[in-house]
């Protein structure tokens, strides 16, 4: 695609920010102003895009509830990757039945991944006729003129085009706090792994111009953000498309350079993109995480290759090591699927010796879950659900026992944290996060959130570490 086809025209733009300003001119009018409620699944990309609508609902004149009883509109953005998470959606949109029966002026409104694929937004169609617009990922900057339909003709609205995917700028933001960001630096992805529906979902790899993520960076880091997270369904590839001689390790270093006393994370990486530049620039930036989240999926070679992953486990072992030679602290975590299609208990075990060999500090890990449409779910998968629960259980085991020695290994060491909330635990008053993303539990003054701090760890478990303030 060319440059420009893939920018949403300005004029296009302007005439959403009119139809925003309009609605606000009605709604300003009412009584008491209206509530809307956005609630998200799935992945950050898809917490980036709520914070979009909610901008986009703010302008319109929209303030937040979290009581879908006293919503006037409700936003659901849904989550395709695995069934389990389109099943939530389903369930919790049937429940809406209730509360528009209650407040039949109430607007459901279903957008996201899941609303691209056809077959859902049919069901949705047919099945929950309480629902009033459905929009996909492609048109969510359409999100002003769509609700105004809705509201005006009092009909029904899908608006689910298949496209390639595009890039709108300028769109307004609410953010869910003050402290971490999300900043998308590109969209889509190219790689259509075989079991995975995200690139027919979020359409083609398109990266934003550095200057529009570096100009967001700026206004983060003079507004006090300490955390930004980089997005992407494989930053490794950033800048491909752009023709500017840029790429990620580049942009890196150029969202380092912003002034400002702020971390740098990233996800996610494709091992197949990551290059010895990435590691050298991450070791060098000293704004970027020493953490890496770099998703391997499966230990075995034959299914690596059947998943269309375009790495081998030597390879991914390579960059492990070269990794570590730079920064021999690095936080490293990973996604890991069990049960694809035609593995055997005997492949599953090659990514348990993976894990082993590579002592990741903490996973995520799934059970293949066929999405239609992908190559993967057309292979034949003769192993039984229950030898699949079983491998899930022996990698789950196997990952707390590495994750509890690994934070083990913490207690004594005083650290730099940034503390982020208050607890819940009941245990300890705040929350706080090293460098490299892992959970301390502190006891402290709550004015210190927002603050960097040194904390001694004193105790760890398999999934966090307890601390002190020094
Ligand atoms: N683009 C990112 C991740 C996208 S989805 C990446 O490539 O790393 C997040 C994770 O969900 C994937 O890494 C994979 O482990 C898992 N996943 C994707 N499709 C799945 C499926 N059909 N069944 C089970 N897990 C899946
Ligand atoms: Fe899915 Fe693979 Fe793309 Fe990640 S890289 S979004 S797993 S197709
Ligand atoms: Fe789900 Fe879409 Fe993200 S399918 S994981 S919300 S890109």
């Amino acid at each position: 695609m060319k440059r420009n086809d893939v920018l949403i025209p300005a004029e296009e733009l302007d005439r959403q920010r009119e139809i925003r300003q309009q609605l606000y001119q009605r709604i300003s009018r009412l009584p008491e102003q209206p509530l809307a409620m956005v609630d998200t699944y799935g992945c950050q990309q898809n917490e980036a895009d709520s914070e979009q609508i909610r901008g986009m609902l703010s302008e319109m004149g929209y303030a937040f509830t979290e009581d879908e009883g006293e919503a006037d509109v409700i936003v659901i953005n849904t989550c395709a990757v695995r069934e389990h998470a389109e099943m939530r959606v389903l369930g919790n949109v049937g429940a809406l039945t209730h509360t528009k029966r209650r407040k039949p002026s109430q607007i459901i409104c279903l957008c996201g991944c899941a609303m691209q694929e056809p077959h859902m937004a049919e069901k949705i169609k047919k099945s929950f006729r309480h629902v009033d617009l459905v929009f996909g990922p492609h048109v969510l900057w359409k999100f002003p003129e769509l609700l105004s339909q809705v509201l005006d003709k009092q009909k029904r609205v899908f608006e689910t085009p298949d496209d390639p995917g595009r890039i709108a700028e300028g769109l307004p933001v609410v953010r869910q706090g003050k402290l971490k960001a999300w900043v998308s630096i590109m969209y889509g992805c190219n790689n259509f792994c075989t079991y995975c529906i995200v690139p027919y979902v979020r359409g083609r790899e398109r990266s934003r111009e550095p200057e529009r993520i570096l100009e967001e960076v700026r206004q983060l880091a003079a507004e006090g953000c300490k955390d930004i997270t980089l997005l992407g369904q494989n930053v490794n590839s950033y800048g491909k498309d752009l023709g500017l001689d840029i790429d990620f390790a580049d942009l890196l270093e150029m969202v380092n350079a912003v002034p400002g006393d702020f971390l740098i994370r990233f996800m996610s990486s494709h091992p197949k993109d990551a290059s010895q530049k990435l590691f050298e620039t991450m070791a060098r930036c000293e704004k970027v995480a020493p953490q890496l989240h770099l998703p391997v999926q499966a230990g075995n070679d034959r299914v690596l290759k059947a998943m269309n992953r375009h790495y081998d486990r030597a390879a991914y072992l390579d960059e492990i090591r070269r990794l570590r030679e730079l920064m021999p602290d690095i936080v490293l975590t990973s996604d890991i699927i069990v049960g694809f299609p035609g593995e055997t208990t005997e492949e599953f075990e090659d990514t348990l010796s993976l894990l082993a060999e590579v002592r990741y500090d903490a996973l995520f890990t799934f059970i293949y879950s066929p999405r239609e449409g992908t190559p993967a779910a057309m292979l034949p998968d003769p192993m039984s659900k229950e030898e699949k629960n079983r491998n899930f259980q022996r990698l789950v085991a196997l990952q707390n026992q590495i994750s509890a020695e690994k934070h083990a290994a913490y207690v004594g060491k005083t650290l730099r944290v940034l503390v982020d909330g208050e607890n819940a635990d009941g245990k300890h008053t705040l929350t706080a996060r090293t460098d490299g993303g892992r959970l301390v539990h502190l006891n402290g003054d709550k004015a210190l959130v927002g603050t960097w701090q040194q904390a001694k760890i004193t105790g760890s478990s398999n999934w966090a570490l307890f601390g002190e303030l020094v």
